[in-house]
């Protein structure tokens, strides 16, 4: 018998589905989600996944064996589709026969879910639109996510409490469908899985868990983070195609405008195309929460946070952030 059989139940299809305690995944972040993160959160009763980001294969096999030697308990890998040896990636997730895929960052390539799906490997996507949700259903995909635009790191434009009122009613009689963006505390878990969420997925509120290796000056912007310190980037020139990233605001915010600039300009002397000019936006990214996260550089690194980063307080143990969440959320239910 579970301890919060309320929030148990509602959760059922999504712990079958990733083979976890609980229904609650810490979404990939790029070099926090590696193997001590990922192992913490799967061996204390939700579902990890290791952010490949821009990994080499090789750098994936080796991050893949080590999380395998921390944890007995499924986890994911989250591939990012625009990588260029994105085939190649989902091979060494095919040798580790990595149970769950997560393909974010734009629609999968063709090939990419079948030679998931090939290997045995259940596959996870986003889904902006709920034209695209069901194209990307139909086409093999197990489970989606919808992300909205309160949560860190790359975002969409519309909040999750909208994408959750289109999406849950539409799809999740028949599909598995979680819930991510600003998700802080269980009483709001409580609320999308009565909606029909098959589980949710958060990652600002696991940043900062004891097991994460982020720097301590990053844990500490964290902890003094209030919502609206958490903005959404600014797009300089309509041309380029800025996907928007949520972090809290510092001076890495102003270089990100002039990392634009510099790019829009390449593009005005025809030295970029559209595509590099994406990459090379999206390589600032990497390198910018790289500095942040693994250096301490939180002036000019990227403090990518979600605008729950005010329910970050202080560094707990993976497991007692999920007990939490779960206490909440069944309190929120025995309310009703
Ligand atoms: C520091 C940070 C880095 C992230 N990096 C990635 C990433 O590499 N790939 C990805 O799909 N999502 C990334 N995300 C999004 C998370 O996986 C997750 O979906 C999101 O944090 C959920 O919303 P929340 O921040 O409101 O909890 C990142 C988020 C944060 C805070």
């Amino acid at each position: 018998m579970s301890a919060y059989p309320k929030t148990s139940a509602l959760m059922q299809r999504g712990c079958e589905f990733l083979g976890s305690e609980t229904a609650i995944l810490c979404g990939a972040m790029s070099w926090v989600s590696e193997r001590n993160l990922v192992s913490a959160i799967s061996n204390g009763g939700g579902f990890g996944v290791i952010a490949c980001g821009a990994m080499t294969p090789d750098l994936l096999d080796a991050e893949i064996a080590g999380t395998k030697a921390l944890t007995d308990k499924p986890f994911g890998v989250n591939l990012i589709t625009m990588h260029p040896m994105l085939f190649d990636l989902i091979a060494v997730c095919a040798r580790h026969k990595v149970s769950h895929v997560v393909l974010a960052g734009g629609i999968p390539p063709k090939g990419s879910v079948e030679a998931i799906k090939a290997f045995g490997g259940k596959v996870i996507v986003f889904a902006p639109t709920l034209a695209l949700a069901k194209k990307l259903l139909r086409s093999g995909a197990d489970a989606l996510v919808i992300e909205g635009m309160e949560a860190g790191g790359h975002i969409g434009p519309v909040a999750t409490s909208v994408l959750a009122q289109e999406f849950l009613p539409e799809l999740s009689a028949d599909h598995l469908v979680f819930v991510a963006g600003g998700i802080g505390r269980g009483d709001m878990i409580a609320s999308y899985l009565e909606m029909g969420a098959a589980g949710v997925q958060l990652g600002t509120r696991f940043a900062c868990a004891t097991e994460s290796i982020a720097h301590e000056n990053f844990k500490k912007a964290f902890f003094r983070g209030k919502a609206r310190d958490a903005e959404a980037s600014v797009q300089v020139d309509p041309r380029l195609p800025v996907i928007p990233v949520r972090a809290l605001k510092n001076k890495g915010t102003e270089e990100f405008t002039a990392k634009q600039r510099e790019v829009a300009q390449l593009l005005d002397e025809g030295k970029v195309d559209m595509g590099e000019a994406q990459l090379q936006i999206e390589h600032f990214w990497a390198g910018a929460l790289r500095r942040a996260v693994i250096d301490g550089d939180v002036e000019n690194g990227s403090l990518m946070a979600g605008q729950s980063v005010g329910m970050v307080t202080k560094e707990e143990p993976c497991a007692e952030i999920i007990a939490s969440l779960m206490q909440e959320s069944e309190a929120a239910l025995e309310r009703r």
